[in-house]
């Protein structure tokens, strides 16, 4: 008879969802592990380049070696010349920096209009925020405190304060 026929079951089993969730956790796991493993190996002194063996003889990181050492330890986004922004910048550089640093004459210490030329956006923030640190450790910094005899000090700005300085430094580099 018709009727006693078993019709198949098209719920999911549980166990079975549950099993399946567990598989692709391993997996993801494996592969993070895999990645991680990948990225030691380019650490390794094998793998390091003439630029990273330089920074290791400072006992900076090839980021430090580049971008100087300090609060900013990533690469930031800089997009067109915010003209507000720089603004705000000019108006701290008056009150902050100018008793030490001209756009064009060495003074206290160097001019800074090609600064951005010279050095990245991270490192030129990182002396902004660090700058004892910055002499103390890397040797860009040092070679200056050398130069000019004369330990820049920490002007109470806060990151924000120094992305609108480093905003305008850019605008008056032409
Ligand atoms: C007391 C004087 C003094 C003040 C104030 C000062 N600086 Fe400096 N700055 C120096 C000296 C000297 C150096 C060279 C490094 C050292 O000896 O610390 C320097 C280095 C720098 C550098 C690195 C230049 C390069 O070629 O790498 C930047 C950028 C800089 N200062 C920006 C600023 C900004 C922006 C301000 C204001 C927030 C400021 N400084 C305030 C004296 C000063």
């Amino acid at each position: 008879m018709i009727t006693n026929r078993k019709i198949p079951s098209t719920k999911i089993n549980p166990t079975r969802g549950g099993i399946m969730k567990k598989t692709i956790l391993a997996l993801l796991t494996l592969t993070l592990l895999a990645l991680g493993c990948g990225e030691n190996k380019s650490d390794s002194p094998a793998g390091t380049s003439g630029k990273e063996k330089l920074a290791q003889k400072f006992g900076l990181t090839l980021f430090e070696y580049e971008n100087g050492v300090g609060p900013i330890k990533e690469k930031i986004q800089l997009g067109e010349i915010d003209q507000i922004k720089a603004k705000t910048g000019e108006k701290l550089f008056t009150e902050k920096c100018t008793q030490c640093h001209k756009l064009d004459e060495l003074y206290t210490g160097p001019a800074l209009r090609d600064v951005t030329t010279r050095r990245t956006p991270e490192f030129i923030l990182n002396q902004i925020l660090n700058p004892e640190e910055m002499t103390k450790k890397h040797p860009e910094a040092k070679k200056l405190l050398a130069a000019y005899a004369t330990q820049m000090t920490f002007q109470n700005v806060t990151v924000d304060d120094a992305k609108a300085i480093l905003e305008y430094l850019r605008s008056v580099n032409k």
